[in-house]
């Protein structure tokens, strides 16, 4: 059988960072995501092929990248038969958007859907989990919060919408400053951090915190106060990346600049505020209004600069 899935993926406002449980994808934290429109994956699974075989953007793969893949698709069905992934980014690879939230969320629905199997969307978002942390939060449209749970089988934490798509008219740009791989995995870093930096139980700690205020901001429609909390969760973040030892460090100096434009802005009374997850692009959010003003501003440091909205569930496509 064959079922094809389109996902779009998600930029966290309030960020995650640490695993209780590797394995699993069980996070160490609660966090809250905006998922995008426009940038997406479309993935065929057929279920029952002459043998495993991935093709990405219209090559075959066969790196750990075509393993993972695989073995994700055991956890569907450890007596599975040999299965063939054809998967496509509509958004350029150049945009150096995480693109593992889309790819785990459109193949766990494409996969789930070939087996003849049933899952309901927090089963999907469960399974999607186990791919990649971020992707249990692209099975939903919206603004979503993955909560991180207690149960050590992981089945309570999985995405749920809190708000759908067009309940608030924002924006997020994608200001590129490099599409190159990132220097750390975010697995990899997540346990160096866990491991070694002074300031990883205090992000753990106050991170709740950041998520329950940051759900009321989006209720509220309140940027000021949602932009402030993602900024803080952003900082701390990364505070504890640099903190772990050998140091991660994402950050280059065009981000840098990115950021004090940012404040520019603000200080000249355009509400934006930003973000930026394991490697040097920033996000900025802002309300619809301004987002042209704010990417002419920010191409004089960096290109391209991408304006998207909120996105739609991943979904079944014939
Ligand atoms: O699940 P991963 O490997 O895509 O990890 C995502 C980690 C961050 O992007 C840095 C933060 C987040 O919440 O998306």
């Amino acid at each position: 059988m064959k079922a094809r899935a389109i996902a779009h993926p998600n930029i966290a406002l309030i960020k995650y960072w640490g695993k209780r449980n590797i394995s699993l994808n069980l996070p160490a934290v609660s966090s809250l995501s905006l998922t995008l429109d426009q940038f997406q994956t479309e993935t065929l699974v057929e279920w029952g092929s002459e043998r495993d075989r991935l093709f990405l953007n219209g090559s075959e793969i066969q790196s750990n990248e075509a393993k993972r893949a695989f073995q994700f698709l055991d956890r569907l069905d450890p007596d599975r038969p040999p299965c063939r992934i054809v998967s496509h980014n509509n958004f350029p690879t150049a945009a150096g958007l995480a693109s593992s939230s889309s790819a785990f969320a459109a193949l766990a629905l494409a996969a789930s859907k070939a087996s003849g199997q049933s899952h309901t969307e927090t089963e999907l978002s469960i399974l999607a989990r186990q791919g990649s942390g971020s992707a249990a939060r692209s099975l939903s449209g919206g603004w979503v919060v993955w909560n991180r749970g207690i149960q050590p089988n992981g089945q309570d934490s999985y995405g749920r919408c809190i708000a759908p798509p067009d309940h608030w008219d924002v924006r997020m740009l994608v200001a590129v400053v490099s599409a190159g791989r990132k220097s750390v995995g975010s697995t990899q870093g997540m346990i160096r951090s866990k491991e070694t930096s002074p300031f990883y139980q205090n992000w753990v700690d106050t991170s709740e915190k950041d998520v329950q205020e940051a759900i009321q901001a989006v209720q509220k429609k309140d940027l000021h106060q949602l932009g402030a909390l993602m900024e803080h969760s952003t900082i701390k973040m990364h505070a504890v990346m640099m903190t772990s030892r050998p140091t991660i460090r994402y950050w280059k100096p065009q981000s840098l600049a990115i950021i004090e434009a940012v404040e520019a802005l603000r200080n000249r009374g355009i509400p934006c505020y930003q973000t930026m997850d394991a490697g040097p692009n920033v996000k900025i959010l802002c309300s619809a209004e301004h987002a042209e003003e704010i990417a002419s501003e920010l191409s004089r440091i960096t290109h391209p600069i991408h304006i998207l909205q909120a996105g739609s569930d991943a979904k079944i496509i014939h």
